[in-house]
């Protein structure tokens, strides 16, 4: 018997209901605030991602799903959204629209990380860029969507951590002494950190051991070393923030696990909640572009997690409207009957009405059974005196009253 791949699951028609929700839900959102969406390949040139999300990263040393195609390609499945759509707005000119191009996607990505409740090798994201402008009203503005989209699928007890990294003129600085810090504290440190403090010293802030977090907590903090136009990025937003009443925290030891961010980052969590809880995240992107190509040009965007938003849903007893489903079931008795069966369930369908036909040759019994565990609202029985008379017996599968109908008058007792 074969089964899923570790780390990737199925969504089954009773999960359906929660991601029709949420996908609908960020649909509607990105379009109040003018996001088209994007659907980028599932996979691209490996080269994008080591060159964007950094070479150092988890994501580019151990996490990738990447392969040689029959023509020697060296190709990866997406490990994230942000440098496919940043790949896109170059391919396809999108320098030359009104800026900022604002895009969202909903995409299945792939990390080969070591699978638990809420991480996954096979995940999905809603995720927004807005591409073309450095104004700190936009990163309010990209931090309000991420915030009301959560507001609006009814989650509550989320914290929004913010913090700003610095830009390339003043990170360098701050990491110097950060390097420092940690350098005296080697001692203490868990096996990845004391990697990390040569390779990728931001990482060392996030680290999830206790030990590694006392270090943390005590270390320098990025927003003591911000060059004056960060800094000034930085109190301008959290003045956006306040005006739109948003309840952020600063966060020191935020920071992301992707390279490309400088200035802003900031983060969802449920509340009391551990490491793989982060339901969204984002930040600034100013220098991917021209990374890729481009020239400089400014973005900001974020993403979330759909399966973590459903673990979300599920834990706060969020009530999901169910999905529409057939409300009627034609039965009939013998084969003369099944012919007008056939042709009744279709005249409902292209009415724009859901039909479930009975199948087979199963007694009146036996599919009155099905209709009831399929909960429909109705029953339709065609036996043959029905068929002689050109009618229906209709029945309330709620009252369990029938009566008949001619044929004609079936959509207007159907209410269609
Ligand atoms: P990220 O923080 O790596 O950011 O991923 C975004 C969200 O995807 C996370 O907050 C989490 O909810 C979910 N997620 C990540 N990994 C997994 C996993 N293995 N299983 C389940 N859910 C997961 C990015 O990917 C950036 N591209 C976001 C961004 C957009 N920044 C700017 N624009």
């Amino acid at each position: 018997m074969y089964r899923a791949a570790r780390g990737t699951t199925d969504i089954l028609p009773e999960e359906q209901v929660y991601w029709r929700y949420i996908e609908q839900k960020a649909a509607s959102l990105a379009q109040l605030y003018g996001y088209e969406r994007i659907d980028t390949p599932v996979f691209e040139e490996t080269g994008l991602f080591t060159r964007s999300v950094g070479e150092n990263t988890d994501i580019v040393q151990k996490e990738m799903y990447t392969f040689e195609d029959r023509g020697g390609n060296s190709l990866t499945l997406r490990p994230e959204g942000t440098a496919p759509v940043c790949r896109a707005y170059l391919e396809h000119g999108m320098n030359n629209l009104p800026q900022p191009v604002k895009r969202y996607y909903l995409a299945s990505i792939f990390r080969y990380e070591r699978p638990q409740a809420g991480r996954y090798r096979q995940h999905h994201q809603f995720g927004c860029e807005a591409i073309g402008d450095a104004d700190p009203a936009l990163d309010a503005e990209v931090i309000d969507l991420a915030w009301q989209f959560f507001q609006s699928l009814g989650l509550q007890r989320l914290t929004l951590n913010l913090n700003s990294i610095g830009c390339k003129q003043c990170r360098p600085k701050y990491l110097a002494v950060l390097k420092d810090y940690y350098a005296s504290n080697l001692a203490t440190l868990c096996a990845d950190c004391k990697t990390r403090v040569e390779r990728n010293p931001l990482r060392l802030l996030d680290c999830k051991q206790a030990t590694c977090q006392q270090v943390a907590d005590a270390a320098p903090r990025s927003v003591d070393h911000l060059c004056p136009e960060c800094a000034e990025h930085f109190r301008r937003l959290q003045g956006y923030l306040n005006l739109l009443g948003l309840p952020f925290v600063i966060n020191h030891r935020l920071v992301r696990g992707l390279d490309y961010y400088p200035h802003t980052v900031f983060e969802i969590q449920p509340e009391a909640e551990g490491a793989q809880s982060t339901i969204g995240g984002g930040g600034r992107y100013d220098d991917l572009i021209e990374e890729l190509g481009g020239k400089p040009t400014p973005a900001i965007g974020f993403a979330t997690g759909i399966e973590r938003i459903v673990l979300n849903l599920k834990r706060e007893n969020v009530p999901i409207p169910p999905l529409p489903r057939p409300q009627v079931f034609v039965a009939h008795i013998g084969e003369a009957a099944r012919g007008e069966a056939i042709k009744l369930s279709a005249s409902l369908r292209r009415n724009g009405g859901g039909v479930i036909e009975g199948m087979g040759d199963r007694s009146l019994k036996a599919q009155l059974r099905q209709a009831n565990s399929l909960g429909v609202r109705y029953t339709v029985i065609i036996g043959e005196d029905e068929l002689k008379a050109g009618a229906v017996v209709l029945r309330d599968m709620t009252t369990a009253q029938q009566k008949t109908v001619p044929i004609s008058k079936l959509p207007a007792e159907l209410g269609s």
